[in-house]
């Protein structure tokens, strides 16, 4: 099975670190970022589980859950779990997935077989409150990812929804933002963006970003 973007995001049980997950659930009408790493001890993970629970708090601001995910099972989880905080001064303070059977991972299309037939590249799952999935990411085993770039995309897709604008190349908080194209309305314009905006071409319409 593929998900892509626009899917309901498939629900499953599965253990975890803070006990068995059943997905909706335990995602209610947050967002969700679920993400997989290859394998426990392994030293890129390592990293990456250390910078998301550093992060986790910026996650939650966004009203957003995050709930990682390996095909190894608990007791390993456990025993990594120390190595992260040895290693990256990190509590675990999100769930990881014991995904031991790979139920999740084959749901989601998470193992890539001719990258290897056992192990999930490094997925990442933006899921919105009604359960949409609204951003993929895959990353190869040797590649870290940015979680900084995670929470700047989820951002991007809270301004999308909050005031109907699109964010340009690079953008970053803070930065003017693009009207989308299919509103056209003048009255509409007009209440929606206060604060004016600059129209370089009909279809490119730039304006401060409207939630500062
Ligand atoms: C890592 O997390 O360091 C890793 C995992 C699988 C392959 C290569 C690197």
């Amino acid at each position: 099975m593929t998900v892509r973007i626009g899917d309901v995001a498939p629900d499953f049980q599965q253990e975890s670190t803070e006990g068995r997950i059943s997905f909706h659930e335990w995602k209610g009408d947050s967002w969700a970022v679920l993400f997989s790493h290859p394998k426990d001890f392994t030293p890129v993970c390592t990293t990456e589980l250390g910078e998301v629970a550093r992060l986790r708090d910026e996650f939650a601001k966004r009203g957003a859950k995050v709930i990682g995910l390996s095909v190894d099972g608990l007791g390993d989880h456990e025993k990594w779990a120390d190595d992260i905080f040895e290693t990256q001064g990190q509590r675990l303070n999100f769930p990881l997935i014991a995904d031991r059977d790979r139920t999740v991972s084959t749901l989601y299309g998470m193992i890539h077989p001719n990258a290897n037939d056992t192990l999930t590249v490094r997925s990442v799952f933006i899921i919105d409150p009604r359960n949409v999935v609204r951003l993929i990411i895959t990353y190869p085993a040797s590649t870290g990812r940015n979680f900084e770039e995670v929470l700047r995309t989820l951002d991007s897709l809270q301004l999308t929804d909050r005031h109907s604008v699109a964010t340009p190349v690079n953008w970053k908080h803070g930065d003017d933002v693009i009207i989308v194209p299919s509103l056209k309305d003048p009255e509409v314009l007009k209440a929606k963006f206060p604060k004016g905006w600059t129209e370089q071409k009909p279809y490119l319409r730039v304006t401060p970003q409207p939630d500062l």
